[in-house]
């Protein structure tokens, strides 16, 4: 297994969002968080070999993590056609040889099927055996209006399919987070503090940068 600093490395060359839609919060993760989400997930052993499901993938970070640490498979959704663009060109740049797809869709109704699904045999190519799920995200916040509890929506997505998952969430989540786990069937196990370093990029945004306080979760699912 590399270390953090190498896959932050290797995550350097992954290009951001071209035309970034604020209602979408289109800002992407910096490579030294993606890397120390993916790191800490795989040494949980929820990467390799496991199948990865990045929701709201934008353009590409957090699937390439998983994608360079030997994942069965790797999915990433976006609603949103042009960072798809982007991640399928960032995935040429990171050089990963994974099996990685592309997948336009709305993350809150994922056309993947739900692990009860998928373990009575459908037949969706994502699910063609009892390969254990890991979901990594870091959704909207919901800070903008018109994504309320955006990242509410993404959370029940996570409880439907994943078997573990990994999400980013603004500084001070914890309460709903861990309710909202215990009451759809999951334990937050690992949480830690984080800060995101967001280059400016919205009109209004009024400084070059700022750094916002975040917290990742670590949610095994029943
Ligand atoms: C904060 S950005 C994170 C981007 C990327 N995961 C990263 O780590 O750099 C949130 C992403 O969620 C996407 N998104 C927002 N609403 C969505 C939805 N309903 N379904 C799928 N993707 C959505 C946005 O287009 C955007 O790419």
């Amino acid at each position: 297994m590399s270390s953090v600093s190498a896959l932050a490395q290797r995550l350097g060359v992954v290009a951001g969002f071209e035309d970034p839609q604020v209602g979408l919060e289109q800002y992407p993760t910096p490579p030294d968080l993606a890397a120390h989400l993916i790191h800490v997930a795989d040494l949980q052993g929820d990467v390799e070999g496991q199948r990865v499901i990045d929701l709201g993938t934008g353009t590409g970070m957090l699937a390439l993590g998983a994608a360079l640490r030997g994942p069965a498979s790797v999915v990433g959704i976006d609603v949103d056609p042009d960072p798809l663009r982007t991640a399928r060109e960032n995935e040429r740049r990171v050089g990963t040889t994974a099996d990685v797809s592309w997948v336009r869709a709305d993350a809150t109704d994922a056309p993947l099927r739900s692990r009860a699904e998928s373990s009575a045999g459908a037949d969706d190519p994502a699910h063609e055996d009892d390969t254990p799920t890991t979901v990594v995200m870091n959704p909207p916040f919901g800070a903008q209006n018109a994504n309320e509890h955006a990242d509410r929506a993404f959370l029940a997505t996570a409880a439907r399919m994943a078997t573990v998952s990994y999400s980013v969430h603004n500084a001070d989540s914890s309460n709903f987070v861990e309710s909202f786990a215990d009451d759809n069937g999951g334990a937050v196990t690992r949480a830690y503090g984080a800060e995101l370093d967001l280059p400016r990029q919205f009109e209004f945004h009024d400084a070059d940068s700022r750094t916002v306080d975040a917290e990742v979760f670590r949610i095994a699912w029943d």
